[in-house]
This record gives C-alpha cells, structure tokens and sequence, in this order.
C-alpha cells in the first residue's frame, strides 16, 4: 500500500470517529440552547483562534505552537462539547483554507480537533465537571488540568500518527520532536485557556482587558523568534563570505553542513543534536574573518608555522559565535574541529573526549577538502578520498564517525555512479586546512 493511500485511509478513520463521536455528543447536548452571550463567545473565539493560527511561535528547530489552543481550550471549558467541537472545526476548516492548505490537511486537522475537544471534554466530565462551566472551584480546576493532558496527549497522538503516514521517522521519533520537546510550551497555552474562562465566567468586565498583555507577551515572544533567526542569518552570511574569498573554498562550508547532517542521522543522533551540529558546520571557519588575506589564498603549500596561524581560526569563530546562545553547543564543535582522534591536535583532546560534533564536522570537513580542487594540488576521486578516511579513521578522525561517512557516500554513489568518477585523479593525499 503506497503512503499516499495509506494517509488517506487514516484520514478517512479519523474523520468517521470524528463525526460518529460528534454525533453522540450532540445527542447528549440536546436541546441545544444558544444563548446569546455564547453566540459572542463562539464569534470572538473562531476569531482570536484564526488570528493566532496565523502566528505560530518557534520554540525549537522546526517546532512551533500558536495561542491558538489557548482559544479551543476556553472554549472547550465554557460550552457545550459538541458547540466547542464545532465552533473549533469552523475556525481550523477557515484558517488552513485561507492559508491554502491541501484538501486532504485541511479536511485532517478539522476532524483531529473535533475528536481533540471532545476528548478533552469527556476527561472533563470524567473528572467530575459539568459540561459548560459556570464556575470555578478545586474540582473544576484539577477537572481542567486533566483536560488539558488529554488534549495535549489525543491531538499528539493523532498527528503524530499522520507525519508517520507521510513518510516522517518513526512514531517515537516525531513524538519527541514535535511534542515531547514543546510539552511545557504546549501545555502553557492551555493553562492560559483556563485562566480566560475563569476570568470570563468570575470576571467578564476583565476579560477584554487581558488581551492586551497577552498580545504584548506574545510579540516580544515572536520578536524574540525573528531575532535568534536573523542572528542566525547573519553569522551564515558572514560564513559564506569567508568562503567567497577564495573560489576553491565556494560553498564548502554549506557541503560540510549537509554531510555532516548525513552522518549525525546515520549515527542515530537525536534531532535537537543533528540540528546543533549542522548549525555548527554551516559556520565552522567563520574564524578565517580574522585570517590573513596572504595566508588564506596562498596558492603554495602552507608552511608549519604558516598552517599553525590558520588553526587559530577554530579559537576565532568559537569566540564569535559563543555570544551567541543558539551556539553554545555549536561553540565548542567549531573550537574543536580540528582535533586529531588520536590526541596529537592542538588542544590534546583525544577520542570521546572530543565532543561528538567536532568529531563529525572533522570527518565532513576533511572528505569535501580532499574531493575540492585547491590551487596546490588537484581534488582526490572519491575513491581515494574514501580510502583516506578509512585509512585515518583512529588516528586523525574517529574511527566509526569516518565508517558512517564511507557508508553514506558509498551508498550515494552507487545510486547516481556518474558522480563516483567525476572527480579528477589526485596528485597529492597530504592532509589538507579547509
Ligand atoms: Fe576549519
């Protein structure tokens, strides 16, 4: 069964318990009386809800949560479960049209937030609640907090399920990434959701009030996001500078990033771990700012004390980068990736005592130098270059990080062999700076 077949099948599922669920929900909520002030409700609601699916917050690499939650939350707390299914489904169903988002998605998230709300509505009732709180005392509230883990834990686990069907890791894998990391933010916007009712139903005159800070909390958040990401542009920029400065080295450092990715994910690295160690290797020699001109176009081969200037340009881009908090990981990948395995480098670290990401940039790093033209020597065939690796695995690179390496490209070339040959026939295997 393809994957695409297999999505829609679930999608199908899902939408058959949604609307069989909603059925029964509606059963139990009839009559179903409006009054006006939940007319008012449900309006502001799908509201607020579409205006916050507009803008997501990035917790973490390719995590994000919206405040859209806090609105489905209040509102499942405040009206009957099959109103509050049906109003969320209304404001989702809106919002990913609007957006443009596939049929199939779309038509998904309406029905996974209907079984969601009624979820967390049932752990409500079960928890002793009425449906459609009046008020708020002890029990409601512990009555809440329970329908606020089963919320998180349903929407989770339906949505996870979907990325698996799309082709995305294993369930475990997506689970942790996109919701175990984000759980305390997630649940954070629920637990915003339960002060809004409670301020509604205590306090109505009040409520109105609180959009405003919430709106500024929810900006500086926001400003916060966009700044870490342009601080991140920019230090990218300024790496690849460094590598326009000498045309052998044009986007070395973008190819070291994306080997060592490669790798981090064949050694099974978790995600927040490949993510860090990429960011690093897209910046490694950002260091060579503080490099000579002479000395980084040399087109002789560098002499000892010449190649031992260079090497400062690891303690460099340390420096630079270890302002900044998104690198603190990274900081030390690019001091140290020019450390030898075997402990005969510039600092004297040696084997796991050189932290697995300069470990991995190192192996990246040396295979596109050795498969790259430099002006005093011609680039290795892959071949060679691969038997380098192996050959150095041990002393200059740890051995199973240049194994991973050798699997990686072996695998790569027998898919498209053309490239295995591409490379010019090498006149030298000394070890090279890149
Ligand atoms: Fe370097």
């Amino acid at each position: 069964m393809s994957a695409t077949r297999g999505l829609q099948i679930y999608v199908g599922l899902v939408g058959a318990v949604a609307l069989s669920l909603l059925a029964g929900f509606l059963r139990a909520d009839l009559p179903l009386v409006v009054p006006p002030q939940n007319v008012v409700l449900l309006v502001a609601g799908i509201g607020l809800m579409m205006a916050a699916g507009y803008c997501p917050i990035c917790v973490g690499p390719k995590v994000a949560v919206s405040m859209a939650g806090t609105v489905i939350f209040a509102l499942l707390l405040l009206l009957p479960p099959s109103l509050a299914a049906i109003g969320t489904a209304a404001g989702i169903g809106v919002l990913y049209t609007l957006m443009r988002w596939p049929t199939l998605y779309v038509f998904f998230n309406i029905v996974q937030s209907i079984i969601t709300v009624l979820a967390a509505s049932a752990a409500l009732r079960l928890s002793g609640a009425p449906p459609a709180l009046t008020q708020f005392g002890p029990r409601e509230i512990m009555a809440a907090g329970a329908a606020a883990g089963a919320f998180f834990l349903v929407n989770s686990v339906i949505v996870t399920q979907f990325a698996v069907l799309h082709g995305e890791t294993s369930f475990l894998a997506h689970w942790r990434q996109f919701f175990g990391r984000s759980a305390v933010p997630y649940l954070s916007t629920l637990l915003v959701g339960l002060v809004v009712a409670v301020t509604i139903v205590h306090a109505p005159i009040v409520a109105p009030i609180l959009v405003l800070p919430t709106v500024a909390i929810y900006r500086s958040l926001r400003d916060a996001t966009v700044l870490r990401r342009q601080t991140r542009e920019t230090v990218e920029f300024l790496a690849d500078t460094v590598d326009r400065r000498d045309h052998y080295t044009y986007e070395h450092s973008h190819r070291v990033a994306a080997l060592a990715k490669k790798i981090t994910a064949r050694l099974g690295l978790p995600e927040e771990e490949q993510e860090a160690v990429a960011q690093a290797a897209r910046v490694h020699d950002l260091g060579k700012l503080g490099i000579r001109d002479e000395l980084l176009l040399k087109p002789e081969r560098l002499a000892p004390h010449e190649l031992e200037e260079i090497r400062k340009h690891s303690v460099i881009g340390a420096e630079i980068v270890g302002k900044l908090p998104q690198y603190a990981r990274g900081k030390e990948y690019i001091l140290f990736h020019h450390e030898r395995y075997d402990g005969s480098g510039a600092f004297r670290l040696y084997g796991t005592h050189i932290p697995i990401g300069a470990r991995i940039i190192a192996v990246a790093d040396a295979f596109d130098a050795m498969t790259s033209d430099r002006p005093y020597r011609s680039a290795l065939s892959v071949e060679d270059a691969l038997a380098e690796m192996t050959k150095g695995g041990g002393t200059q690179f740890d051995p199973v990080v240049a194994q991973a390496l050798v699997a990686i490209v072996r695998e790569e070339t027998a898919q498209a062999p053309s490239q295995a040959t591409a490379r010019p026939a090498a006149v030298s295997t000394q070890p090279t700076l890149s």
